[in-house]
């Protein structure tokens, strides 16, 4: 009991060293902080973006690094969460932008480049027929989720502990209060025999399965390709509809890790890069439902959004997918990331506390434990207060991560950002050896 009391101050301790130190070194952004925390509450507008004690304040990107107000460059491994793919000054996109600029942006009329970025996007997913477009990933969900239950004529949503759709559809350890009101059922990931139970109970009035092929903010936790399997059999079978939400996976190949297992859903929702930086969400999948879209047809479904086609994202996100991110970027990226991965969890394997890196390709999370992570279930005993310790210290390496240890390989990394980010971790490793666990 005493032992159990003295490690916990000991981990403690160096926490709240590190956040001593954070707060010396950052003393633009508590000013910026406080002044933000008068207008927005806790000084926030993005809660993912939100670090106690407080955040640091962005005030410039250029290539693969950001620069913060208090005049410090990071190496940029957030990404912004995959949708930072490209990096921040991509020539190809630099120029698109500059066209769309000069173009004029609010036309409110159809636009060449909404055609040019869904062609790319159907070309690429062979499950997507038809696509529209949105403003961000919850968006594009609500619209998908929506359409399966009219399409269906059923109510029921099947969703995954850990899975993460937007703000309002968040199925964490904790749940939200706003979550949307919808009738989901809660199943565990990766767990067949636990999920089909529950497909069973619901069956008849299942409209949808809304799965990551692997879940992003729950933690880069993959989903195995006979999990999915098995519900693309179980919905076919049952007449309820398969959503992949590819929000984040869908940079993990060129048609994303549906293509990767030769799975074929009946919706996919995308968002993040697919808009080279801007604002999107995508909505697609198999004709006969997209049809239900069509304004040609008597009693269609309307889907609005004053900023759907926007002149930025389309144009910007059409280059991208066109000129930069082929499917050979695609894949070379992936291995890239494997390579980075599998290097990070050598680091982690030889330190004297649990510690691993899971994910695939481009992104990845650390977690402070050692277990295979099929699921949130396997991180209950990942040490929250060490990988905090560990977010402060990336940060004073130069290193811009998720707190809650997500990294994303953007396309303008090379070999120096991938040394800095190992040497970040083996120093992380090395500083706190004797910190008894
Ligand atoms: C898998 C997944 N779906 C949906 C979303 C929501 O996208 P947005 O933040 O653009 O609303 C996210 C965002 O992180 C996501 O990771």
């Amino acid at each position: 009991m005493t032992t159990i009391t003295h490690i916990a101050v000991d981990l403690q301790n160096a926490l709240a060293a590190a956040k001593e130190r954070y707060t010396q070194a950052n003393p633009a952004s508590l000013a910026q902080h406080k002044k933000a925390a008068k207008v927005l509450p806790g000084g926030n507008t993005r809660t993912v973006l939100f670090s106690d004690p407080f955040p640091i304040t962005l005030t410039s990107a250029q290539g693969c690094h950001v620069t913060s107000l208090d005049g410090k460059t990071y190496v940029d491994f957030l990404g912004e969460f995959t949708a930072g793919l490209y990096g921040h000054s991509h020539p190809v996109l630099v120029k698109a932008i500059e066209e769309a600029l000069k173009s004029g942006w609010v036309r409110g009329g159809h636009i060449p480049q909404e055609e040019e970025l869904a062609s790319l996007i159907c070309a690429r997913f062979p499950s997507i027929d038809q696509i529209r477009f949105a403003n961000s990933g919850t968006e594009a969900n609500l619209y998908a989720i929506s359409a399966a239950r009219a399409v269906t004529g059923k109510n029921k949503i099947m969703v995954f502990e850990g899975g993460y759709h937007g703000g309002v559809f968040t199925f964490g350890a904790v749940p939200s209060p706003l979550t949307a009101p919808f009738d989901f059922v809660r199943a565990p990931y990766n767990d067949w025999s636990g999920t089909l139970k529950l497909l069973e109970d619901h069956a008849k009035e299942m409209a949808c399965v809304v799965i990551e092929p692997m879940q992003g903010s729950g933690g880069c936790i993959p989903a195995t390709p006979e999990f999915l399997r098995a519900l693309r059999e179980w919905t076919s079978k049952h007449g309820a509809l398969l959503l992949f939400d590819e929000v984040m996976t869908s940079r993990l190949a060129g048609g994303g890790l549906q293509g990767v297992y030769g799975i074929k859903p009946d919706m996919t929702t995308l968002g993040k890069y697919i808009g080279g930086g801007f604002s999107i969400g995508a909505f697609g999948g198999r004709a006969d439902i997209m049809e239900r879209f069509n304004p040609h047809n008597p009693g269609y479904f309307a889907h609005a959004g004053t900023f759907n086609n926007n002149v930025f994202t389309m144009s910007v996100g059409a280059a991208g997918l066109r000129h930069v991110f082929t499917p050979d970027v695609a894949a070379s990226l992936t291995s890239r990331g494997n390579a980075l991965r599998e290097r990070l969890n050598a680091i982690a394997s030889s330190a004297k506390f649990p510690m691993q890196f899971t994910g695939i390709g481009s992104m990845m999370n650390v977690h402070m434990c050692k277990e295979r992570v099929l699921s949130i279930r396997d991180l209950q005993n990942s040490n929250g207060a060490l990988r905090d310790l560990f977010y402060f210290h990336m940060i004073e390496q130069g290193i811009w991560c998720a707190r809650r240890g997500m990294f994303n390989v953007s396309l303008p990394m090379g070999e120096a950002e991938f040394t800095k980010v190992a040497n970040a971790v083996a120093s992380f490793v090395d500083k706190y050896k004797n910190l008894r666990m």
